[in-house]
């Protein structure tokens, strides 16, 4: 079965071909941080109005590196929540124009459905059930999820998420936007231990989360230290990596006691952090866990992950009937 997936939910067009039997065959992203970082975060309207211009010249460069027509689709998998409004309606209302053009079935997808099965595209795959730390942009959750469709929310952030800390931590160092990748190459460069910043809620026995004080504590200490030397700088880079490492992975940690489970799975934009990988696999290999991830490029937002999540969804009878739609730019996982 030959699923085109859409994902066009913040700041990233993205379109990919996945075959349930092969594979992943071909995919396109166009991502919009160019466009946005003047602004220092993503302009709404101007990421729906650019997700039109990108989507249909994405697909036909898709379906050519695939050798593919547009009549070989079997159904469109969109991501329909959580998200930007009028971004989400953009690729809804393109995934189900072509699903109508081509009389085929059109799935809505949850947004972290996808990316919490974004590593099942990696070889080798995780099997069932696992837990899974969800780190990106707007959501920070630790999850059990039994197997396609069976997800549980154990805890989550309070305010921040993890990838909105990088953001900002990015901004108040001089790094631009978005920031995590250039957070965590500065940090490579620091000495350990030169700030000492908070660890909220590592002791908080729960598997919640909390990160705006270490962003206050982040700000609090940049208008301390002397902006212009370089040392300085990637020091306090290193101490707010450390916190954010030492948080997410005791919570990790934590969360396969709790299920008594042995395999984590991360997925998520910060799922890219090479510390934080670094760190995850030091600790599941000294416990006997198993930890995985999805391949770099599918950790941060794709329409592999979603062509991929709507086959699953597809599976349990998830394609909308009549060609009416929504999107829901609030939506529990739970719910999908
Ligand atoms: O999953 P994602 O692409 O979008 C959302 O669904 O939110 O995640 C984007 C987030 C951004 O906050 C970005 O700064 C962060 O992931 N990120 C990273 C890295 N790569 C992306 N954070 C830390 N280290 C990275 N290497
Ligand atoms: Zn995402």
């Amino acid at each position: 079965m030959l699923i085109l997936g859409i994902e066009t939910s913040c700041d990233e067009t993205g379109v990919a071909l996945y075959d349930s039997a092969a594979g992943l065959l071909a995919q396109r992203l166009y991502s919009q941080v160019q466009m946005h970082r003047d602004y220092g975060g993503v302009v709404p309207e101007l990421a729906s109005r650019d997700h039109i211009r990108r989507v249909l010249p994405l697909l036909d460069e898709t379906l050519a590196e695939a050798g593919r027509g547009r009549e070989a689709i079997d159904a469109i998998a969109v991501t329909v929540g959580p998200g930007l409004a009028g971004a989400l309606l953009v690729g809804a209302a393109i995934g189900h124009a072509i699903g109508y053009a081509l009389g085929k079935p059109v799935v809505g997808v949850h947004h972290l459905e996808g990316h919490l099965l974004s590593p099942l595209l990696a070889q080798p795959a995780p099997r069932f059930p696992f837990v899974a730390l969800l780190v990106s942009g707007g959501h920070t959750q630790m999850l059990r999820v039994g197997g396609l469709g069976d997800y549980a929310l154990l805890g989550e952030t309070v305010d921040d998420a993890a990838g909105e800390a990088f953001d900002k931590t990015a901004q108040l160092l001089g790094l631009g936007y978005p920031g995590g990748p250039a957070v965590s190459r500065l940090a490579e460069f620091g000495s350990a231990g030169a700030y000492a910043l908070p660890r909220p809620m590592l002791h908080s026995g729960d598997l919640a989360f909390s990160f705006s004080g270490l962003k206050t504590a982040v700000l609090t200490a940049v208008r301390k230290i002397d902006s212009t030397c370089e040392q300085a700088r990637a020091d306090l880079a290193r101490a707010f990596v450390d916190a954010v490492v030492d948080v997410l992975a005791a919570k990790a940690l934590t969360a396969l006691q709790q299920t008594g489970m042995t395999t984590l799975v991360v997925a998520g934009g910060v799922g890219a952090n090479a510390q934080l990988r670094a760190r995850l696999r030091a600790d599941a290999q000294a416990r006997g866990h198993e930890v995985f991830f999805p391949p770099l490029d599918l950790c941060t937002d794709n329409g592999a992950m979603i062509a991929l999540a709507g086959w699953a969804k597809l599976q349990r009878g998830g394609a909308s009937a009549g060609g009416a739609f929504a999107v829901r730019p609030r939506w529990p996982l739970e719910q999908a």
